[in-house]
């Protein structure tokens, strides 16, 4: 997963000629004169990763995510997040980090991450169909909302 411009993009299926003078970036790309980016910092602080595998495009969506949109409701950090598949089951940790990379973004350290928020987000998911979490997604269907 690369940043095309500020948009989140499969590098694997992207052609050379479909970029054009865009402007790309890796996840190495975020990193500004040797600082992390505010949302790799999240992801550190809490956690997120347990092999690793998924951050590269948890890590990107989540920066274009708050890019757009920066202050998100959950079913918009789910949709953002869907189709990268933690296969770990590091879901909540990571939900978690993009709600710390939203304050830390903002500069306001209470910001979006208070417990209430937290706490939304630790509720259990909903076993009953138990897609979302054989697919590893953080879709819709992980889970009940709101
Ligand atoms: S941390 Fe291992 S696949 Fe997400």
């Amino acid at each position: 997963m690369v940043l095309v411009g500020a948009k989140a993009t499969q590098s694997c299926k992207l052609a050379v000629s479909e970029v054009g003078s865009a402007r790309i970036t890796t996840l190495e790309g975020l990193i500004e004169e040797g600082e992390l980016h505010p949302v790799q910092q999240a992801f550190i602080e809490e956690q997120a990763a347990q092999c690793g595998y998924c951050l590269n495009g948890m890590i990107i969506s989540t920066a274009a995510l708050l890019w757009k949109t920066p202050h998100p409701s959950e079913l918009q950090i789910r949709e953002a997040l869907d189709g990268n598949l933690c296969r770990c089951g590091s879901h909540l940790r990571i939900l978690r980090a993009v709600r710390r990379a939203e304050s830390l973004l903002i500069g306001e350290e209470d910001n979006g991450y208070s417990n209430t928020r937290l706490k939304f987000m630790e509720r259990p998911t909903n076993r009953a169909s138990g897609i979302g979490e054989a697919r590893g997604g953080l879709g819709r269907g992980i889970g009940p909302i709101g």
